[in-house]
């Protein structure tokens, strides 16, 4: 594996292996990998002959009182992770290398469809963060394919569409949520989760699972189905920030013959903000 700290060099290698005539699989990452992240690479080698994942953490998605300055960084064992998975190119930039003017009149990327709701209505400009950045990578990268996992289903959504609204050539693969043996869906920010509050935390998924389960039994009373999913979650002791039956494409308030439903919840506990989701088709 090689790596690349600067813009220039990681360009250089990679203008290469076009030249060579491979294609590009793009992970883009903050770092702390775990297996869910593996996964995405899994899937970019499985649709491209070379894999570049990149480690930055972008402050410019993180709220004031967010996480940035302690979000866990653990570079050795990252790196030592994608050898094993045979990632071929990692960057790794400082701030400076992606901000060079300073983040304040940095250009930014604004999709105004889907990032005032949800994650978007409780973590104000963090869609603006990641589509900035994530816009920056693909000019840096120039992926064929990039992948995203679909637990942040928000994201996907709003990445999904600022590929389309400004016709970036990169095709979006989405990879399946990768889940602890109780439901809880693998993320960075479990490291936050304290052991007396994980045996609970499962109760999330499963509150997710349980509206399934209604409306696949029939019900369309979604206000009172999200009502009851956070009752459940704080019947556990978190509290909930939302539950939210949406169309999936739009992620507008699904409509009672919608066929194609994605509920999306997020819960904090004492020191993490947890997201999930299930879709299904009618
Ligand atoms: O999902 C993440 O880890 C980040 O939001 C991303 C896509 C790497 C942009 O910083």
């Amino acid at each position: 594996m090689q790596v690349f700290h600067h813009v220039a060099s990681l360009r250089e290698a990679l203008a290469k292996a076009r030249r060579d005539g491979k294609t590009i699989g793009f992970v883009p990452t903050m770092g702390n990998l775990h297996d869910a992240h593996i996964e995405l690479v899994r899937m970019a080698r499985q649709h491209c002959d070379r894999v570049v994942v990149s480690i930055f953490v972008n402050r410019l998605q993180f709220g004031l009182n967010e996480d940035w300055d302690k979000y866990p960084r653990t570079m050795e064992r990252d790196m030592a992770r994608l050898r094993d998975a045979a990632c071929d190119f990692l960057f790794h930039p400082d701030e400076g290398e992606i901000y060079p003017n300073g983040m304040d009149q940095q250009t930014r990327v604004v999709c105004p469809a889907m990032t005032g709701v949800l994650c978007g209505a409780s973590r104000p400009g963090h869609f603006e963060g990641v589509t900035t950045v994530v816009a920056k990578l693909f000019n840096i990268v120039q992926p064929d394919k990039a992948v995203f996992g679909i637990k942040d289903f928000q994201q996907l959504a709003v990445v999904r569409r600022m590929v389309e609204d400004l016709c970036l050539p990169v095709d979006i693969l989405a990879a399946p949520v990768h889940r602890e043996a109780d439901g809880l869906a693998m993320s960075s920010r479990n490291v936050y989760i304290t052991a007396k509050e994980r045996p609970k935390v499962a109760v999330l998924n499963q509150s997710l699972n349980w509206v399934r389960n209604e409306i696949l039994a029939g019900r369309r009373d979604f206000a009172a189905l999200e009502a009851e999913a956070r009752r459940r979650v704080e019947n556990s002791g978190f509290r909930a920030d939302y539950f939210s039956i949406c169309h999936s494409r739009d992620l507008q308030p699904a409509a009672d013959d919608d066929k194609q439903i994605t509920i999306l919840g997020a819960m904090y506990t004492s020191a993490a903000r947890l997201i999930d989701n299930l879709s299904l088709e009618l």
